[in-house]
């Protein structure tokens, strides 16, 4: 039946199967957008159907027999299937769109497929979209005219993969094929033909993973052939110098005749030096490295692309290009193979970029059932609420706090700063990066300090803290004469004395960065608040809680439910996810199939922008104080 549930409307695909470990395996259902092809509609639930060339509709194993359900042939299945097989309901899954509802049968896999534990506890079917093919080549003669190129492609077919070649390739083909004495490895990547090396070179094969961060970049170097991690890395995003924001760094290309060009050879400089060193590690060529995932927020995918990001940064908040997007390696500068292929993962908003998508599929949050929360905090919240039934996501601006910005003693994550605190009743113990003297406050710090000043009681509901005099009779007097008052009245709690300090002076926690962070963590809250009624759904319901990107990893989850953050679920629900946009980009790199779901979530995920509603405007003000202590349970 197909449903209609808020507003989208999905078909109901079944697919009955023999090669699951159950004995009689049970049919798998789920339901997609219409438009979906089985075959992604399979990966969208881990169940793999046979295919070599990456979907494209040319490798013919794809096959599934329809039982139920429209689906016409189209000309790729005519080339495959006889009239009888086709009038026996044969089709190519990857060709095959579900505009109703679908039940089909997929016949048993040839042999095993390879699969890891990816991501957090996702079970992930290993399939790169590389092949390397050894081809023992026929030497030309008078009789056998056929030119390079179709010798090759001759070969490719009989092994069941069709390519096309570039013309760079094309110009190194008489070479290579004549010191090979005819024995080469053709490396195909989806339904191009990359690369042909002399000699036997299967066992070798390369792809890149990253996740371009505003501050951070990480790079990974993956094995195609094992799924194993070569190389990891991580350095600081070159583009910092040029503003620590999007905004800022939008702003600069705005402001600077070359501003784009600038920010453009900035982070592809970051990114090659990131692979020289990863290539070093792993002891890896650069003409190894066939494919690379991309995963980053829009603004950082648009300066990676050398695309103008201005629209992002204006009402109404309109990217270049939203959709999945596929470059060569020598279009973007990236110093590995030139016709490698890079792809950069699609977002769901303009503030909602690849590095959710790539965290959805580290988590599976739109596959699995049950509903979850993903929340990357920082200075833009990004959310997502759902489940394989419905999945919406939204942002929320948050401001700079959580960086430590605009906070009387802040300071971003860096050796000196307070990253967590612990109050007991006559003590404050303080956590410092780098463990010398503390001479600031970091985001996770802040968050720490405020759940543990709300506490132990000496901060109010309502943020203020309460006077010193009326602190001294429930807490120790060392503690309560760490609340001071300013000549105008302003309360301040003292972090560390200047003796104490490595900066020669008090770090002090004032009533203005309470507020700082009420406002930070209330717009959070409220687009959270937003997004669980447009689901209809409340805390009870959450089976976990996601804080991923690179702030989320350092919370306190415990700190985060204190101040209301997050909703009220506890504590062992919620997770820090570390750099699920990494783990993301790795998946999508080490299999095709999930990258095509990566590809299908811009058109599941439903985007619900805040700007101008005024429910979130009633959802901010409800969450700006922070909850009763009670209510956490
Ligand atoms: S024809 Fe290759 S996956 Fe469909």
């Amino acid at each position: 039946m197909t449903t209609t549930v808020s507003g989208t409307t999905k078909v109901s695909i079944e697919f009955r199967h023999d090669f699951a470990d159950e004995t009689p395996a049970t049919p798998k259902m789920t339901r997609v957008p219409p438009g979906m092809t089985l075959f992604n509609a399979a990966n969208w639930i881990g169940l793999p159907i046979d295919s070599t060339c990456g979907a494209k509709g040319t490798c013919g194993k794809c096959k599934v027999r329809i039982l139920r359900g429209h689906n016409g042939a189209t000309p790729a299945d005519r080339k495959v299937f006889t009239e009888a097989e086709l009038a026996d309901g044969w089709r190519l899954s990857c060709r095959s769109e579900a505009h109703s509802d679908v039940v089909c049968e997929v016949p048993r896999l040839m042999g095993n497929p390879k699969a890891a534990l990816m991501g957090f506890d996702r079970h992930v079917i290993l399939n790169a979209n590389v092949h390397k093919i050894l081809l023992t080549l026929t030497p030309p003669t008078l009789e056998d005219q056929r030119s390079d190129y179709s010798r090759i492609r001759d070969a490719l077919s009989q092994e069941g993969y069709e390519a096309e070649a570039s013309l760079t390739l094309l110009r190194q083909l008489p070479g290579i094929l004549r010191k090979s004495r005819w024995q080469i490895t053709a490396v195909v990547v989806g339904q191009e033909l990359v690369g042909v090396e002399a000699g036997d070179t299967t066992g070798r094969a390369y792809g890149l993973a990253f996740d371009i961060g505003t501050t951070t970049v990480v790079g990974m170097l993956l094995d195609l052939n094992s799924g194993a991690s070569v190389a990891v890395r991580s350095t600081l995003n070159g583009q910092a110098i040029y503003g620590a924001d999007v905004i800022s760094r939008i702003s600069y290309t705005m402001l600077n005749e070359d501003g784009l060009s600038r920010l453009n050879g900035v982070i592809v400089q970051t990114l090659n030096r990131l692979i020289a060193d990863l290539l070093h590690e792993g002891q890896v060529a650069a003409h190894e490295v066939y494919e690379v995932v991309t995963a980053g927020n829009a603004t950082m995918q648009h300066l990676f692309l050398g695309a103008d990001p201005e629209a992002i940064g204006l009402e109404p908040f309109i990217p270049v290009v939203e959709d999945m997007v596929q470059v060569r390696a020598r279009e973007v500068g990236l110093a590995i193979l030139p016709q490698a292929q890079v792809h950069l993962l699609p977002y769901l908003g303009a503030y909602v970029g690849a590095d959710l998508v790539a965290g959805l599929l580290a988590t599976g949050l739109a596959q699995n059932e049950g509903v979850r929360l993903l929340v990357d905090v920082g200075t833009n919240g990004e959310i997502i609420l759902g489940s394989a039934a419905r999945t919406v996501a939204t942002a929320a601006p948050a401001g700079p706090a959580f960086e430590g910005a605009q906070i009387q003693d802040g300071m971003r994550a860096s050796d000196g700063a307070i990253e967590a605190v612990i109050i007991t009743h006559d003590a404050i113990e303080l956590q410092v990066i780098g463990g010398g003297s503390p001479i600031g406050l970091c985001g996770s710090g802040l968050l720490d300090a405020v759940a543990q000043l709300r506490l132990s009681g000496l901060m109010l509901p309502s943020g203020r803290f309460v006077q010193a005099e009326e602190a001294g009779q429930f807490v120790a007097p060392e503690l309560a004469r760490r609340i001071i008052t300013d000549d105008e009245g302003r309360r301040a709690f003292v972090l560390a004395w200047a003796e104490e300090s490595g900066g020669g002076k008090s770090i002090v926690l004032t009533q203005r960065d309470v507020r700082e962070l009420q406002f930070a963590k209330g717009s959070i809250a409220g687009g959270i608040d937003v997004v669980m009624q447009e689901l209809g759904v409340e805390a009870d319901d959450l089976v976990e809680v996601y804080l991923a990107g690179s702030f989320g990893s350092y919370i306190n989850p415990q700190s985060a439910r204190i101040i209301g953050l997050v909703p009220p679920v506890p504590v062992e629900r919620i997770k820090a996810v570390g750099n699920a946009a990494g783990e993301g980009a790795k998946i999508a790199l080490l299999s095709f199939r999930e990258r095509e779901v990566a590809r299908s979530l811009p058109e599941i995920v439903e985007y619900h922008e805040l700007s101008g509603r005024g429910d979130f405007n009633d959802s901010f003000l409800s969450v700006l104080q922070f909850p009763e202590l009670e209510t956490l349970g």
